[in-house]
Protein backbone atom coordinates (compact mmCIF):
# COMPACT_ATOMS: atom_id res chain seq x y z
CA UNK A 1 0.00 0.00 0.00
CA UNK A 2 2.95 2.43 1.13
CA UNK A 3 4.48 1.41 -2.49
CA UNK A 4 1.76 1.95 -3.81
CA UNK A 5 1.20 5.32 -2.65
CA UNK A 6 5.00 6.19 -3.34
CA UNK A 7 4.53 5.06 -7.11
CA UNK A 8 1.79 7.38 -7.63
CA UNK A 9 3.18 10.41 -5.51
CA UNK A 10 6.57 9.86 -7.77
CA UNK A 11 3.99 9.95 -10.90
CA UNK A 12 2.43 13.40 -9.76
CA UNK A 13 5.35 15.24 -9.46
CA UNK A 14 6.54 14.24 -12.82
CA UNK A 15 2.95 15.03 -14.30
CA UNK A 16 3.31 18.58 -12.49
CA UNK A 17 6.69 18.76 -13.51
CA UNK A 18 5.92 18.33 -17.07
CA UNK A 19 2.72 20.40 -16.87
CA UNK A 20 2.88 23.19 -19.73
CA UNK A 21 1.11 26.86 -18.81
CA UNK A 22 -1.46 27.61 -21.24
CA UNK A 23 0.35 30.35 -22.48
CA UNK A 24 2.32 28.25 -23.89
CA UNK A 25 -0.53 25.70 -24.91
CA UNK A 26 -2.86 28.42 -26.50
CA UNK A 27 -1.32 29.33 -29.61
CA UNK A 28 -3.78 31.16 -32.31
CA UNK A 29 -4.74 28.80 -34.91
CA UNK A 30 -3.10 25.67 -33.09
CA UNK A 31 -4.33 22.79 -31.22
CA UNK A 32 -1.50 22.71 -27.83
CA UNK A 33 -0.68 19.09 -26.69
CA UNK A 34 -2.39 19.10 -23.71
CA UNK A 35 -6.04 19.63 -25.65
CA UNK A 36 -4.84 16.55 -27.06
CA UNK A 37 -5.18 14.58 -24.21
CA UNK A 38 -7.82 12.10 -23.17
CA UNK A 39 -8.84 9.66 -20.30
CA UNK A 40 -9.66 6.02 -20.91
CA UNK A 41 -11.67 4.72 -18.10
CA UNK A 42 -12.29 0.92 -17.72
CA UNK A 43 -15.72 1.23 -15.78
CA UNK A 44 -17.36 -1.17 -13.46
CA UNK A 45 -14.78 -0.93 -10.51
CA UNK A 46 -15.88 -0.46 -6.58
CA UNK A 47 -13.74 2.47 -5.03
CA UNK A 48 -11.84 1.45 -2.34
CA UNK A 49 -9.21 3.85 0.01
CA UNK A 50 -7.85 7.49 0.59
CA UNK A 51 -7.84 10.43 -1.57
CA UNK A 52 -6.36 13.65 -0.27
CA UNK A 53 -8.52 16.75 -1.08
CA UNK A 54 -6.74 19.84 -2.39
CA UNK A 55 -6.85 23.46 -1.87
CA UNK A 56 -10.03 25.30 -3.24
CA UNK A 57 -9.21 26.52 -6.86
CA UNK A 58 -12.59 29.32 -6.16
CA UNK A 59 -10.58 30.27 -3.41
CA UNK A 60 -7.25 30.60 -4.37
CA UNK A 61 -7.86 32.42 -7.42
CA UNK A 62 -9.68 35.78 -5.57
CA UNK A 63 -6.71 35.26 -2.48
CA UNK A 64 -3.86 35.12 -5.57
CA UNK A 65 -5.52 38.28 -6.54
CA UNK A 66 -5.63 39.88 -3.32
CA UNK A 67 -2.09 40.07 -3.19
CA UNK A 68 -2.55 43.10 -5.88
CA UNK A 69 -3.64 45.01 -2.40
CA UNK A 70 -0.04 45.22 -0.67
CA UNK A 71 3.48 45.98 -1.44
CA UNK A 72 3.87 43.26 1.40
CA UNK A 73 4.58 39.49 1.25
CA UNK A 74 1.60 37.27 0.74
CA UNK A 75 2.75 33.47 1.71
CA UNK A 76 0.12 31.26 1.05
CA UNK A 77 -0.45 27.52 1.50
CA UNK A 78 -2.81 24.91 0.16
CA UNK A 79 -2.48 26.54 -3.21
CA UNK A 80 -4.01 23.79 -5.57
CA UNK A 81 -1.87 23.03 -9.01
CA UNK A 82 -4.19 23.73 -11.14
CA UNK A 83 -4.52 25.09 -14.96
CA UNK A 84 -6.61 27.64 -13.70
CA UNK A 85 -4.04 29.09 -11.05
CA UNK A 86 -1.07 29.14 -13.56
CA UNK A 87 -3.17 30.92 -15.29
CA UNK A 88 -3.97 33.62 -13.06
CA UNK A 89 -0.53 33.88 -11.85
CA UNK A 90 1.02 34.23 -15.23
CA UNK A 91 -1.54 36.96 -15.76
CA UNK A 92 -0.61 39.13 -11.87
CA UNK A 93 2.93 38.32 -13.12
CA UNK A 94 2.46 40.48 -16.16
CA UNK A 95 1.36 43.32 -14.12
CA UNK A 96 4.58 43.24 -12.16
CA UNK A 97 3.24 41.24 -9.35
CA UNK A 98 6.35 38.41 -7.51
CA UNK A 99 4.67 35.38 -7.49
CA UNK A 100 6.95 32.15 -6.24
CA UNK A 101 5.27 28.62 -6.31
CA UNK A 102 6.73 25.96 -4.97
CA UNK A 103 4.07 22.77 -4.66
CA UNK A 104 1.18 24.11 -3.11
CA UNK A 105 3.04 27.43 -1.52
CA UNK A 106 2.60 30.83 -3.33
CA UNK A 107 4.48 33.41 -1.92
CA UNK A 108 3.31 36.58 -3.74
CA UNK A 109 4.93 40.33 -3.50
CA UNK A 110 3.46 43.21 -4.49
CA UNK A 111 5.74 46.20 -4.22
CA UNK A 112 7.03 46.50 -7.73
CA UNK A 113 3.75 46.72 -9.74
CA UNK A 114 3.84 48.85 -12.58
CA UNK A 115 0.94 47.89 -15.12
CA UNK A 116 -3.08 47.85 -14.33
CA UNK A 117 -4.04 45.38 -17.45
CA UNK A 118 -5.41 42.43 -18.10
CA UNK A 119 -5.05 41.96 -21.56
CA UNK A 120 -8.17 39.75 -23.72
CA UNK A 121 -5.82 37.23 -24.51
CA UNK A 122 -5.13 36.39 -20.78
CA UNK A 123 -8.80 36.83 -19.74
CA UNK A 124 -10.77 34.96 -22.40
CA UNK A 125 -8.61 31.56 -21.35
CA UNK A 126 -10.15 32.43 -17.72
CA UNK A 127 -13.26 34.58 -16.47
CA UNK A 128 -12.04 34.74 -13.05
CA UNK A 129 -9.42 37.38 -14.49
CA UNK A 130 -12.36 39.73 -13.63
CA UNK A 131 -11.05 39.26 -10.27
CA UNK A 132 -8.27 41.92 -10.77
CA UNK A 133 -10.63 44.67 -11.41
CA UNK A 134 -11.71 45.74 -7.75
CA UNK A 135 -7.89 45.44 -6.35
CA UNK A 136 -6.39 47.67 -8.66
CA UNK A 137 -8.69 50.49 -8.48
CA UNK A 138 -8.47 50.39 -4.98
CA UNK A 139 -5.12 50.12 -4.64
CA UNK A 140 -3.63 52.33 -7.84
CA UNK A 141 -6.76 54.17 -8.88
CA UNK A 142 -6.87 52.59 -12.15
CA UNK A 143 -7.34 49.88 -13.82
CA UNK A 144 -7.81 48.02 -17.52
CA UNK A 145 -9.52 44.84 -17.77
CA UNK A 146 -10.79 43.14 -20.57
CA UNK A 147 -14.73 42.16 -20.59
CA UNK A 148 -14.73 38.52 -19.81
CA UNK A 149 -17.71 37.97 -22.68
CA UNK A 150 -20.05 34.75 -22.57
CA UNK A 151 -18.60 31.02 -21.64
CA UNK A 152 -20.48 27.42 -22.16
CA UNK A 153 -22.74 27.71 -19.02
CA UNK A 154 -24.20 30.88 -19.64
CA UNK A 155 -23.77 35.00 -20.85
CA UNK A 156 -22.41 35.79 -17.53
CA UNK A 157 -22.13 39.36 -17.44
CA UNK A 158 -20.34 41.45 -14.93
CA UNK A 159 -22.57 44.42 -14.68
CA UNK A 160 -23.04 44.14 -11.00
CA UNK A 161 -19.06 44.41 -10.83
CA UNK A 162 -19.08 47.90 -12.49
CA UNK A 163 -22.26 48.81 -10.53
CA UNK A 164 -20.30 48.43 -7.24
CA UNK A 165 -17.38 49.99 -8.34
CA UNK A 166 -19.47 52.99 -9.95
CA UNK A 167 -21.36 53.68 -6.64
CA UNK A 168 -17.74 53.77 -4.35
CA UNK A 169 -17.17 56.81 -7.42
CA UNK A 170 -14.84 55.08 -9.85
CA UNK A 171 -15.27 56.40 -13.37
CA UNK A 172 -15.81 53.09 -15.84
CA UNK A 173 -15.94 53.52 -19.22
CA UNK A 174 -16.35 50.42 -21.68
CA UNK A 175 -14.37 50.66 -25.19
CA UNK A 176 -12.89 48.17 -27.63
CA UNK A 177 -14.26 45.07 -25.32
CA UNK A 178 -12.20 46.57 -22.60
CA UNK A 179 -13.55 48.04 -18.87
CA UNK A 180 -11.37 51.13 -17.84
CA UNK A 181 -11.53 52.13 -13.91
CA UNK A 182 -10.65 55.24 -12.58
CA UNK A 183 -10.90 56.69 -8.88
CA UNK A 184 -8.84 58.88 -6.85
CA UNK A 185 -9.61 57.15 -4.03
CA UNK A 186 -12.68 54.83 -4.02
CA UNK A 187 -15.59 56.08 -1.47
CA UNK A 188 -17.39 53.72 1.10
CA UNK A 189 -21.31 53.32 0.40
CA UNK A 190 -24.07 51.47 0.41
CA UNK A 191 -24.62 48.61 -2.35
CA UNK A 192 -27.28 46.05 -2.88
CA UNK A 193 -26.64 43.81 -6.00
CA UNK A 194 -29.42 43.25 -8.09
CA UNK A 195 -28.63 39.41 -7.77
CA UNK A 196 -26.50 37.13 -5.69
CA UNK A 197 -23.03 37.15 -6.71
CA UNK A 198 -20.10 35.12 -5.89
CA UNK A 199 -17.26 37.05 -7.94
CA UNK A 200 -19.24 39.80 -7.81
CA UNK A 201 -18.88 40.03 -3.96
CA UNK A 202 -15.16 39.28 -4.08
CA UNK A 203 -14.16 41.97 -6.37
CA UNK A 204 -16.33 44.37 -4.33
CA UNK A 205 -14.92 43.41 -0.95
CA UNK A 206 -11.31 43.59 -2.46
CA UNK A 207 -11.96 47.22 -3.72
CA UNK A 208 -14.07 48.41 -0.42
CA UNK A 209 -11.11 47.36 1.96
CA UNK A 210 -8.93 50.35 0.94
CA UNK A 211 -11.64 52.84 0.28
CA UNK A 212 -12.24 55.55 2.23
CA UNK A 213 -14.74 55.00 5.07
CA UNK A 214 -17.66 52.59 5.13
CA UNK A 215 -19.07 50.39 2.59
CA UNK A 216 -22.15 47.82 3.28
CA UNK A 217 -22.32 44.82 1.10
CA UNK A 218 -26.13 43.97 0.94
CA UNK A 219 -26.99 40.74 -0.76
CA UNK A 220 -23.74 40.09 -0.62
CA UNK A 221 -22.54 35.49 -1.34
CA UNK A 222 -22.27 33.43 1.42
CA UNK A 223 -20.00 31.34 -0.43
CA UNK A 224 -17.24 29.70 1.83
CA UNK A 225 -14.98 31.03 -0.73
CA UNK A 226 -15.53 34.46 -0.29
CA UNK A 227 -15.43 33.80 3.47
CA UNK A 228 -11.58 32.55 3.07
CA UNK A 229 -10.89 35.80 0.65
CA UNK A 230 -12.42 37.66 3.53
CA UNK A 231 -10.48 35.82 6.18
CA UNK A 232 -7.08 37.11 4.30
CA UNK A 233 -8.00 40.02 4.08
CA UNK A 234 -8.58 40.46 8.05
CA UNK A 235 -5.22 38.97 7.94
CA UNK A 236 -4.21 41.80 6.27
CA UNK A 237 -5.36 44.40 8.09
CA UNK A 238 -8.56 44.25 6.72
CA UNK A 239 -11.88 45.73 8.78
CA UNK A 240 -14.60 43.41 7.90
CA UNK A 241 -17.95 42.66 9.83
CA UNK A 242 -20.45 39.85 9.20
CA UNK A 243 -18.08 37.63 7.55
CA UNK A 244 -19.92 34.38 6.17
CA UNK A 245 -23.34 36.49 6.11
CA UNK A 246 -25.27 38.48 3.14
CA UNK A 247 -24.13 41.73 4.91
CA UNK A 248 -20.64 42.58 5.25
CA UNK A 249 -19.87 45.60 6.48
CA UNK A 250 -16.14 46.92 5.64
CA UNK A 251 -14.93 50.07 7.54
CA UNK A 252 -11.80 51.16 4.74
CA UNK A 253 -7.87 51.31 5.84
CA UNK A 254 -5.14 53.20 4.11
CA UNK A 255 -2.95 50.27 3.83
CA UNK A 256 -2.91 46.43 4.11
CA UNK A 257 -0.22 44.76 5.32
CA UNK A 258 1.32 41.39 4.34
CA UNK A 259 -0.02 37.46 6.16
CA UNK A 260 0.37 33.83 5.42
CA UNK A 261 -3.23 32.11 4.81
CA UNK A 262 -3.54 28.42 4.12
CA UNK A 263 -6.70 28.12 1.05
CA UNK A 264 -9.56 25.89 2.32
CA UNK A 265 -9.88 22.45 0.87
CA UNK A 266 -11.88 22.33 -2.09
CA UNK A 267 -15.67 21.35 -1.45
CA UNK A 268 -16.67 20.94 -5.16
CA UNK A 269 -13.74 18.37 -5.67
CA UNK A 270 -14.38 17.02 -3.04
CA UNK A 271 -18.07 16.37 -3.55
CA UNK A 272 -17.28 15.19 -7.07
CA UNK A 273 -15.24 12.24 -5.26
CA UNK A 274 -18.02 11.66 -2.99
CA UNK A 275 -20.70 11.55 -6.14
CA UNK A 276 -18.10 8.57 -7.92
CA UNK A 277 -18.41 6.70 -5.11
CA UNK A 278 -22.27 7.26 -4.64
CA UNK A 279 -22.16 5.93 -8.37
CA UNK A 280 -19.39 3.19 -8.63
CA UNK A 281 -20.30 1.87 -4.90
CA UNK A 282 -17.30 1.46 -2.87
CA UNK A 283 -15.44 3.10 0.66
CA UNK A 284 -13.66 6.05 0.40
CA UNK A 285 -12.52 8.79 2.67
CA UNK A 286 -11.45 11.84 1.68
CA UNK A 287 -8.64 13.21 3.94
CA UNK A 288 -7.55 16.90 4.39
CA UNK A 289 -11.38 18.06 3.53
CA UNK A 290 -13.51 20.52 5.15
CA UNK A 291 -17.10 18.41 6.17
CA UNK A 292 -18.85 21.85 7.67
CA UNK A 293 -18.98 23.77 4.50
CA UNK A 294 -20.92 20.18 2.43
CA UNK A 295 -23.94 19.63 3.86
CA UNK A 296 -26.39 20.38 1.04
CA UNK A 297 -24.46 17.87 -0.92
CA UNK A 298 -24.16 15.12 2.07
CA UNK A 299 -27.93 14.93 2.91
CA UNK A 300 -28.81 14.36 -0.82
CA UNK A 301 -26.06 11.56 -0.63
CA UNK A 302 -27.60 10.36 1.78
CA UNK A 303 -30.77 10.06 0.53
CA UNK A 304 -29.35 8.03 -2.59
CA UNK A 305 -28.80 5.57 0.08
CA UNK A 306 -24.81 6.31 0.82
CA UNK A 307 -23.21 6.11 4.58
CA UNK A 308 -21.29 9.16 5.01
CA UNK A 309 -19.29 9.58 7.91
CA UNK A 310 -17.78 12.56 9.47
CA UNK A 311 -14.42 13.61 10.85
CA UNK A 312 -12.51 16.58 12.52
CA UNK A 313 -10.99 17.05 8.76
CA UNK A 314 -12.02 13.60 6.49
CA UNK A 315 -15.59 12.46 5.26
CA UNK A 316 -15.70 9.15 4.83
CA UNK A 317 -18.52 7.50 2.11
CA UNK A 318 -19.67 3.99 2.06
CA UNK A 319 -21.97 2.67 -0.63
CA UNK A 320 -22.95 -1.05 -1.08
CA UNK A 321 -25.94 -0.61 -3.16
CA UNK A 322 -27.77 1.04 -6.01
CA UNK A 323 -28.22 4.61 -5.61
CA UNK A 324 -32.13 5.84 -5.28
CA UNK A 325 -32.87 9.15 -7.60
CA UNK A 326 -32.54 11.96 -5.41
CA UNK A 327 -34.44 15.44 -6.73
CA UNK A 328 -32.48 18.42 -6.25
CA UNK A 329 -32.83 22.20 -7.33
CA UNK A 330 -28.96 24.53 -6.98
CA UNK A 331 -29.48 27.87 -4.86
CA UNK A 332 -26.66 30.09 -3.91
CA UNK A 333 -24.82 28.71 -0.62
CA UNK A 334 -25.83 27.30 1.93
CA UNK A 335 -27.94 25.63 -0.78
CA UNK A 336 -27.16 22.78 -3.14
CA UNK A 337 -24.15 24.14 -5.36
CA UNK A 338 -24.38 24.74 -9.32
CA UNK A 339 -21.01 23.48 -9.40
CA UNK A 340 -22.08 19.92 -8.50
CA UNK A 341 -25.31 19.66 -10.07
CA UNK A 342 -23.79 17.78 -13.27
CA UNK A 343 -21.87 15.31 -11.13
CA UNK A 344 -24.71 14.29 -9.00
CA UNK A 345 -26.76 13.95 -11.69
CA UNK A 346 -24.23 11.49 -13.53
CA UNK A 347 -25.03 9.21 -9.43
CA UNK A 348 -29.06 9.70 -10.88
CA UNK A 349 -28.54 8.29 -13.85
CA UNK A 350 -27.61 5.09 -12.17
CA UNK A 351 -29.93 5.01 -9.90
CA UNK A 352 -33.24 2.79 -9.28
CA UNK A 353 -35.96 5.66 -9.52
CA UNK A 354 -36.42 8.61 -11.92
CA UNK A 355 -35.07 12.02 -10.39
CA UNK A 356 -35.69 15.80 -11.71
CA UNK A 357 -32.76 18.82 -10.95
CA UNK A 358 -33.27 22.45 -11.78
CA UNK A 359 -30.51 24.30 -12.26
CA UNK A 360 -31.46 28.14 -10.52
CA UNK A 361 -27.85 29.62 -11.55
CA UNK A 362 -26.73 29.24 -14.95
CA UNK A 363 -29.18 29.56 -17.74
CA UNK A 364 -27.34 26.59 -19.89
CA UNK A 365 -25.44 24.02 -17.50
CA UNK A 366 -26.98 21.14 -19.18
CA UNK A 367 -24.25 20.73 -21.60
CA UNK A 368 -23.19 17.34 -20.33
CA UNK A 369 -27.06 15.85 -20.88
CA UNK A 370 -26.26 14.77 -24.68
CA UNK A 371 -22.56 12.77 -23.73
CA UNK A 372 -24.25 11.53 -20.45
CA UNK A 373 -26.72 9.61 -23.03
CA UNK A 374 -24.60 8.57 -25.62
CA UNK A 375 -23.34 6.23 -22.33
CA UNK A 376 -27.36 5.09 -22.53
CA UNK A 377 -28.60 7.40 -19.41
CA UNK A 378 -32.08 8.82 -20.09
CA UNK A 379 -32.28 12.36 -19.46
CA UNK A 380 -34.59 15.04 -21.23
CA UNK A 381 -34.37 18.63 -20.26
CA UNK A 382 -37.41 20.99 -20.25
CA UNK A 383 -36.52 25.03 -19.43
CA UNK A 384 -33.92 24.52 -16.60
CA UNK A 385 -35.02 21.37 -15.34
CA UNK A 386 -33.56 17.29 -16.32
CA UNK A 387 -35.39 14.87 -15.90
CA UNK A 388 -33.48 11.97 -15.72
CA UNK A 389 -34.55 8.38 -15.91
CA UNK A 390 -32.16 6.12 -13.86
CA UNK A 391 -30.95 2.96 -15.97
CA UNK A 392 -29.40 -0.49 -14.97
CA UNK A 393 -26.51 0.01 -16.83
CA UNK A 394 -24.47 2.53 -18.58
CA UNK A 395 -21.97 1.82 -21.10
CA UNK A 396 -18.69 3.33 -22.12
CA UNK A 397 -18.60 4.96 -25.14
CA UNK A 398 -16.25 7.91 -26.30
CA UNK A 399 -17.51 11.40 -25.22
CA UNK A 400 -16.60 14.74 -25.08
CA UNK A 401 -16.20 17.08 -22.07
CA UNK A 402 -17.59 20.57 -22.79
CA UNK A 403 -16.77 22.44 -19.37
CA UNK A 404 -14.87 21.57 -16.28
CA UNK A 405 -17.85 20.04 -13.84
CA UNK A 406 -19.27 18.66 -16.98
CA UNK A 407 -16.00 16.77 -17.61
CA UNK A 408 -16.37 15.42 -13.78
CA UNK A 409 -19.49 14.25 -14.87
CA UNK A 410 -18.75 12.36 -17.77
CA UNK A 411 -15.60 10.94 -15.67
CA UNK A 412 -18.60 9.79 -12.95
CA UNK A 413 -20.36 8.39 -15.39
CA UNK A 414 -17.21 6.28 -17.40
CA UNK A 415 -16.40 5.13 -13.74
CA UNK A 416 -19.97 3.57 -13.74
CA UNK A 417 -20.58 2.49 -17.03
CA UNK A 418 -19.49 -0.95 -18.31
CA UNK A 419 -16.70 -1.15 -20.83
CA UNK A 420 -14.65 1.58 -22.06
CA UNK A 421 -15.24 5.48 -21.81
CA UNK A 422 -13.09 7.64 -23.50
CA UNK A 423 -13.59 11.22 -22.62
CA UNK A 424 -11.93 14.00 -24.94
CA UNK A 425 -11.00 17.29 -24.15
CA UNK A 426 -9.87 16.74 -20.51
CA UNK A 427 -8.08 20.21 -20.31
CA UNK A 428 -11.50 21.47 -19.18
CA UNK A 429 -10.89 18.94 -16.23
CA UNK A 430 -7.51 20.49 -15.68
CA UNK A 431 -8.63 23.73 -15.08
CA UNK A 432 -10.06 23.25 -11.62
CA UNK A 433 -8.94 19.25 -10.61
CA UNK A 434 -5.76 18.56 -9.28
CA UNK A 435 -4.30 15.44 -10.85
CA UNK A 436 -8.03 13.63 -10.93
CA UNK A 437 -7.31 10.62 -12.59
CA UNK A 438 -4.51 9.83 -10.72
CA UNK A 439 -6.60 10.39 -7.15
CA UNK A 440 -8.96 7.99 -8.72
CA UNK A 441 -6.40 5.36 -9.78
CA UNK A 442 -5.37 5.81 -6.61
CA UNK A 443 -8.46 4.09 -4.62
CA UNK A 444 -8.93 1.45 -7.55
CA UNK A 445 -10.26 3.44 -10.95
CA UNK A 446 -9.16 1.88 -13.65
CA UNK A 447 -8.17 4.91 -15.79
CA UNK A 448 -5.80 6.47 -17.39
CA UNK A 449 -4.94 9.34 -19.11
CA UNK A 450 -3.23 9.24 -22.86
CA UNK A 451 -1.74 12.00 -25.05
N1 LIG B 1 -24.60 37.52 -12.79
C1 LIG B 1 -25.08 38.61 -13.50
N2 LIG B 1 -24.39 39.78 -13.44
C2 LIG B 1 -23.25 39.92 -12.71
C3 LIG B 1 -22.76 38.81 -12.00
C4 LIG B 1 -23.45 37.63 -12.06
O1 LIG B 1 -26.12 38.52 -14.16
O2 LIG B 1 -22.69 41.03 -12.72
C5 LIG B 1 -25.33 36.25 -12.83
C6 LIG B 1 -24.57 35.14 -13.55
O3 LIG B 1 -24.73 35.21 -14.96
C7 LIG B 1 -25.17 33.90 -12.93
C8 LIG B 1 -25.42 34.34 -11.49
O4 LIG B 1 -25.47 35.77 -11.52
O5 LIG B 1 -26.37 33.60 -13.56
C9 LIG B 1 -24.39 33.90 -10.49
O6 LIG B 1 -23.09 34.17 -11.01
P1 LIG B 1 -21.83 34.47 -10.10
O7 LIG B 1 -21.37 35.86 -10.36
O8 LIG B 1 -22.11 34.10 -8.69
O9 LIG B 1 -20.77 33.45 -10.71
P2 LIG B 1 -19.23 33.72 -10.83
O10 LIG B 1 -18.80 34.55 -9.69
O11 LIG B 1 -18.91 34.16 -12.20
C10 LIG B 1 -18.43 31.71 -9.36
C11 LIG B 1 -17.56 30.49 -9.56
C12 LIG B 1 -18.28 29.51 -10.46
C13 LIG B 1 -19.60 29.12 -9.78
C14 LIG B 1 -20.43 30.39 -9.53
C15 LIG B 1 -21.72 30.10 -8.77
C16 LIG B 1 -15.34 31.39 -9.34
C17 LIG B 1 -14.04 31.74 -9.96
N3 LIG B 1 -16.29 30.92 -10.14
O12 LIG B 1 -18.64 32.25 -10.66
O13 LIG B 1 -17.45 28.35 -10.55
O14 LIG B 1 -20.33 28.27 -10.62
O15 LIG B 1 -19.66 31.33 -8.76
O16 LIG B 1 -21.46 29.50 -7.56
O17 LIG B 1 -15.49 31.54 -8.14
C18 LIG B 1 -16.63 26.38 -11.51
O18 LIG B 1 -15.79 26.34 -10.61
O19 LIG B 1 -16.83 25.42 -12.30
C19 LIG B 1 -17.43 27.60 -11.68
C20 LIG B 1 -18.10 27.87 -12.80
Amino acid sequence: MTALLLAICVAMQKRGAEKETPGKNVKAGKTCKKDMDKLIISGGKRLTGEIPISGAKNAALPILCAGLLTGDSIELQNVPRLHDVTTMLRLLRQMGLQAEQSGEQVILNGNAINKCDAPYDMVKTMRASILVLGPLVARFGEARVSLPGGCAIGSRPVEQHIKGLEAMGAEITIEAGYIHAKAKRLKGTRIVTDMITVTGTENLLMAAVLADGQTVLENAAREPEVTDLANLLVKMGAKIDGIGTDRLVVQGVDKLHGASHAVIPDRIETGTFLCAVAATGGDVTLTKARCDILDAVVDKLCETGAVVTKGADTIRIQMSARPKGVNFRTTEYPGFPTDMQAQFMAVNCVAGESSHITETIFENRFMHVQELNRLGALIKTEGNTAFVKGVDKLVGAPVMATDLRASASLVIAGLAAQGETIVDRVYHLDRGYDRMEMKLAAVGADIRRVK
